[in-house]
């Protein structure tokens, strides 16, 4: 095995440390044993060089701008999946074989797609004006005590029905929290509904089941609504050990409930630096109000004494431009020519701001190109999601893979608890 030498210039002393091989990206110095060899610890605040286990889920490239899940390139993966066979490619490893498996474990998420009617009770007690991510985050650690029968060791599966389960619900979840906070009954789950139809369904329909009722009859949800939420889920299924994927690690790490460990991650993500920037990208188009406007918000991002950060722009991997703001800039100019219309004046903002910066000598110097975030909203505009649920809707694109990576994680027999040194600088 390739090693390393690190040389300790105050006491000449020289230490060997093992290389360890990847099979794609940059290889790891194995400093497990750093501390017991040298005495010294590593110091990398916010992990922005430090590798906190193996994985073969999901691989980034920063610098070309690639991201893979299973080893395929996202953009194949948004052509040829569903976000349901995406789902079950993360969790078990394997895409459905074929229409037949495809359609056997969508139909299994649809049967596991309803709430303990305790669990909606708790749901119903949050304030109308509750933000959904703290509704979600309490409901997915509240799952935990409906659900404890996920720690049989000599049961691997169980593993799978603790994912498929909480991929299921969440959809559910998320509507019932949006419906609760405008004060509108709870629509359950139809199953003759594919997954992300149902969720569209459980946020739409009005009383009695019915959606929403016109001359020409009842308005069905498009099929073209639903292939683009199902590619926006798809795009936000997995990223590598981001901040919460990270959280829902560490915390899984000490040996408790999964749930309790996702609802972590829930929490995490909500964040305007992670998840919560597909909200704040809404309000600061709005802020902007024109594009006659952008240069000057350009000049306040470059003010130092001015804390505005262009949201939606900038990543700790990416240095180049995030292939899923790619393909979701591509999807909004798609659906806005087969007709699902996006509000142009955000759009023609969002292109300008784009556009501006990455002319730019500060957003080039410094890597800044637009993310994930970046394009969504207006598409979850145009498909009349509320903004508040935009940050609920990474989550449910995201369960899969906090779902997967728990998963590895709790299947490695190697795994220990997290627990990071500090450098001491008190008295
Ligand atoms: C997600 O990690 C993942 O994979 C996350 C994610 C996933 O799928 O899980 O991809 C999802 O969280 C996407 C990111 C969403 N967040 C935002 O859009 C919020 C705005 N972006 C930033 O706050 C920032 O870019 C981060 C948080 C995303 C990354 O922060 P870093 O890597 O810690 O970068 P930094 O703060 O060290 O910035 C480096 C420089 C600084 O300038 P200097 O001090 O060198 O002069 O770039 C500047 C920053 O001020 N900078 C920005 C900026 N982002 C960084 N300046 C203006 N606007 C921005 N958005």
């Amino acid at each position: 095995m390739a090693t390393v030498t690190l040389i300790n210039n105050e006491t000449g002393e020289k230490f060997d440390f093992d290389l360890i091989e990847c099979t794609r990206g940059p290889k790891a110095v194995d400093f497990s044993k750093l501390f017991e060899k040298t005495g010294i610890f590593s110091y990398d605040p916010g992990y922005g060089s430090t590798a906190g286990c193996q994985s073969t889920i999901s691989y980034i490239n920063g610098q070309e701008g690639q991201l893979l899940y299973k080893g395929m390139p996202i953009q194949d993966i948004v052509d040829k999946y569903s976000f349901t066979d995406v789902a079950k490619l993360l969790i078990t490893g394997e895409a459905p074989k074929n229409k037949d498996e495809s359609v056997e474990f969508e139909l299994e998420l649809r049967h596991r797609s309803f709430l303990n009617e305790r669990l909606i009770n708790i749901l119903s007690a949050f304030p109308d004006s509750a933000h959904p991510m703290a509704n979600l985050s309490s409901a997915v650690a509240a799952l935990s005590t409906f659900h404890y029968d996920y720690r049989d060791p000599d049961n691997r599966d169980e593993y799978q029905v603790m994912a498929r389960r909480i991929i299921a619900k969440i959809p559910t979840l998320v509507a019932f929290s949006y419906r609760h906070s405008i004060g509108a009954p709870f629509i359950y789950p139809d199953i003759s509904r594919g997954y992300v139809e149902n969720f569209l369904y459980m946020l739409r329909a009005y009383p009695g089941n019915r959606l929403k009722y016109t001359k020409d009859g009842e308005t069905e949800i498009t099929p073209l609504e639903v292939e683009a939420l199902d590619k926006i889920f798809t795009l936000h299924a997995d990223h590598g050990q981001n901040a919460s994927t990270t959280t829902v690690r560490n915390v899984a790490s000490t040996g408790v409930h999964p749930y309790a460990a996702l609802s972590a991650g829930i929490n995490a993500l909500w964040g305007p630096s992670h998840g919560g920037a597909n909200e704040k990208v809404l309000d600061q188009l709005r802020e902007i109000g024109d594009v006659k406007n952008v240069s000057k918000f350009i000049e306040r991002v470059k003010d130092k004494s001015d804390p505005f950060r262009l949201m939606g722009f900038g990543h700790r991997v990416y240095k180049s431009y995030d292939p899923r703001a790619k393909a979701i800039k591509n999807l909004k100019n798609e659906l806005n020519k087969k007709g699902i219309k996006m509000d142009a004046r955000l759009s023609e903002i969002a292109e300008a701001l784009e556009e501006v910066a990455l002319s730019d000598e500060y957003f080039i110097k410094r890597g800044l190109y637009p993310n994930v975030d970046f394009y969504s909203g207006i598409i979850l505009t145009a498909l009349k999601i509320p903004v508040s649920l935009f940050t609920p809707i990474f989550v449910i694109g995201r369960m899969p893979g906090w779902s997967a990576q728990l998963i590895e994680h709790l299947k490695n027999p190697h795994a220990r608890i997290t627990r990071p040194r500090q450098v001491y600088v008190g008295k």
